[in-house]
């Protein structure tokens, strides 16, 4: 559907305050709302882009609980974290508030209360799992027990980790609270419910028919949601942490946190309008007027609430617009694994602030570049390097850097005049012609991706004007020709600065301020008089810089060093074996020996020949640990333990005339055996 629409309010998932952001956040939602807000101003459109933090819902309790404090504490913590981790990597958020705030549990309850009274809402009354030690009832998550499909002893109500199972706690066998550790008894409780079943029909219509132009992994999810056919939905639980049920005789009672979290985006709107009224005006104007076009940006998690969930509560009110559209990405992985708070298995975007000030723009290009908008990507930092290195580095930063320095050198930092164009220039110009169009064309339809490639493609055209040009070599001979050379470099230099504008902030920026271009102005680009004859440059510093193999190698290692630890946490060591009488142990002969020699064996990877002085004579063994000893001459006069009287036996060829032990970690690796102090060779291991 296409209207004329005269503002756009812009939102942003809320993420949960129960741990700080990390890198799939901002590929999957920041990023892409801060290029889309960006681009808006840039032409002058009237928008807002909103954010906050989620702080209520079973998570946060729980969190709380475990270290002893308030939830109000957990969540002043993490928004806290969020919301500068946001302002540093300049995600421009005209509000970022919260949902423990004043004016949104209001907001919530007020919603709430018209619907109420509406009779939008049916109450049914179910039977749900009661902890009488702890006097409360139990959310999903504080409920344990085994695993009706695969036996887990440690399943949670509402999902079993270990095969993946959505569970209700009803099926768990043996629940136990997490609690009180106590098992807990079925008591009724009452609760409010919102008759999806009753929004299918327009629901249906609205998306299925009206909406197809929304991104398939968006309609697709739709589609299947609807054609399941909707269930109604809770909007309340027994709880002591949210936003109270404004109900008379609902004590105990708050609204479920998807319930309350997307009217966050409300009670935010009003919060910034009520403070600067002069700037945004009335906030209804962003709720309730059918110009005002809607963008929700979320992850594929949060589909079904801001397409389904969320459109119902607002039509049930029935004074709200809906959104227009809900550009919502699939997820980043990191290094081949899904992205895991619990595991901590991420980038933490404080840690990247810390360990590469300055370098947000590197972080925000390369997850732009590579956007989970179709389908699941992952983030290397491999990757992350080349990007760097051969994109920011080696085709936008240099060809700057060269327009730059050589104006200065040829023409004391001033745009020298533009000259007669020869058909190669017109090519150049031509290139930029369409630049524009087609820019605006992929942010409309939110693909951030190619937009973004499109500018780096300017770059691209300028470093091989450049570079084609030779101007250095024309300096000799014709300086008219090289200050036309130059002039043209410029404008395109210009012209970067605002195609990278809504991508690379800082950059932008940075290269504005070396142009002396105070303005920037989404109509100049494609423009080729953006700076004229006689302005002066400021001095030129360098854009990127490159970055090492040691850094990335850095950031792996400490990737490994946490799959390693998550190993650890997770390792159950093997039952203990039957017992064995003392002289059946006394029957093995384990020895110390001095390794002499060490060797790959050729043709088998995972073989090392080993050279013993075992305090009689010397002995060969071989031993399978080649793979974790690449470099096995370091071995050699160390001591190790081997079984002296292991019936030896052939092994390619060779005479194996014992065993060398070694401890088998949890992730496979074998690790030698070894004394800590020297003995004696042939010693006994008793
Ligand atoms: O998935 C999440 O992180 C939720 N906290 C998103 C909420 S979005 C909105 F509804 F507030
Ligand atoms: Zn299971």
């Amino acid at each position: 559907m296409s209207t004329n629409f005269k503002r756009t309010l812009i939102t942003t998932a809320l993420p949960y305050a129960n741990g700080p952001v990390h890198i799939g956040h901002l590929a999957g939602v920041y990023v892409p709302a801060d290029i889309y807000a960006r681009y808006m101003r840039l032409k002058g459109e009237e928008v807002v882009m909103i954010g906050g933090s989620d702080e209520h819902g079973v998570p946060i309790t729980i969190k709380a609980r475990n270290e002893g404090i308030t939830p109000q504490e957990v969540v002043d913590r993490y928004h806290t974290i969020i919301k500068d981790s946001f302002r540093e990597f300049g995600i421009t958020f005209d509000v970022y508030s919260r949902t423990s705030s004043k004016i949104h549990h209001k907001t919530a309850s007020d919603f709430f209360k018209i619907l109420y009274d509406k009779g939008e809402f049916i109450e049914k009354t179910s039977e749900q799992y009661y902890d009488e030690e702890a006097k409360q009832f139990l959310a999903d998550r504080y409920i344990t027990g085994k695993c009706p499909h695969c036996g887990n002893e440690r399943a949670y109500g509402d999902q079993c980790e270990a095969c993946g199972t959505s569970l209700s706690p009803l099926d768990l066998i043996e629940p136990k609270s997490t609690i009180s550790g106590s098992t807990p008894v079925l008591k009724e409780t009452h609760h409010w419910y919102l008759p999806l079943d009753k929004h299918e029909a327009w629901l249906r219509e609205w998306i299925l028919e009206n909406h197809k132009e929304w991104k398939t992994n968006v309609y697709g999810q739709c589609k299947s949601w609807l054609d399941m056919g909707l269930q109604p939905r809770a909007v309340s639980r027994d709880l002591d942490w949210g936003v109270p049920v404004p109900v008379e005789g609902a004590e105990g009672k708050v609204l479920y946190v998807w319930f309350d979290a997307p009217i966050g985006y409300i009670s935010n709107t009003i919060e910034m309008c009520e403070k600067e009224p002069e700037k945004y005006g009335n906030w209804e104007k962003w709720w309730k007027d059918p110009e005002t076009k809607l963008v929700h940006f979320i992850g594929k998690d949060n589909i079904v609430f801001h397409c389904i969930v969320f459109p119902s509560m607002l039509k049930a009110d029935g004074s709200y617009i809906l959104p227009e559209n809900v550009p919502a990405n699939e997820f980043l992985n990191l290094e081949g694994d899904k992205i895991s708070t619990s595991r901590n298995w991420a980038v933490w975007l404080h840690e990247y602030l810390h360990d590469f000030p300055g370098k947000q723009d590197v972080l925000r290009y390369v997850l732009t570049a590579n956007a989970p908008e179709t389908k699941d990507n992952d983030f290397t930092w491999k990757d992350f390097q080349a990007r760097n290195n051969n994109e920011l580095v080696a085709i936008f930063g240099n060809f700057v850097n060269r327009a730059l320095v050589l104006t200065h050198k040829y023409f004391d930092g001033k745009v020298p005049a533009a000259g007669e164009a020869t058909d190669y220039d017109r090519q150049t110009l031509e290139e930029f012609k369409s630049v524009q169009a087609e820019m605006e064309r992929l942010l409309e339809i939110y693909r951030f991706r190619d937009a973004q490639k499109e500018a780096m493609n300017l770059a691209r055209i300028g470093n091989k004007y450049l570079a084609d040009m030779e101007p250095w070599k024309l300096a000799k001979t014709d300086m008219t020709r090289v200050a036309a050379i130059m002039n043209l470099s410029l404008q395109i230099t210009a012209n970067l600065a605002i195609a990278f504008e809504p991508f690379l902030p800082f950059s932008a920026q940075k290269l504005r301020e070396m142009i002396g271009m105070p303005e920037c102005n989404w109509a100049h680009l494609g423009h080729f008089n953006l700076l004229e004859e006689g302005h002066q440059l400021n001095e030129p510093t360098l854009l990127f810089e490159k970055i090492e193999d040691s850094v990335v190698e850095a950031q792996v290692q400490k990737l490994l060093d946490t799959k390693k630890a998550n190993e650890a946490a997770a390792y159950k060591a093997n039952p203990v074996k039957e017992n064995v009488a003392f002289e059946d142990f006394m029957k093995m002969d384990i020895r110390v020996g001095t390794v002499l020699d060490c060797q790959k064996v050729p043709k088998a990877d995972k073989l090392l020949q080993f050279r013993i002085a075992d305090g009689l004579e010397e002995r060969t063994i071989l031993s399978g640990i080649a793979k974790y000893y690449p470099n096995s001459e370091e071995l050699i006069g160390t001591q190790v333990c081997f079984i002296a009287n292991f019936e030896p036996r052939k092994l390619r060829g060779i005479m194996s005339e014992g065993m060398i032990l070694s401890a088998e970690d949890a992730d496979g690796k074998l690790v030698l055996i070894q004394p800590r102090m020297k003995v004696t060779n042939g010693v006994e291991v008793k």
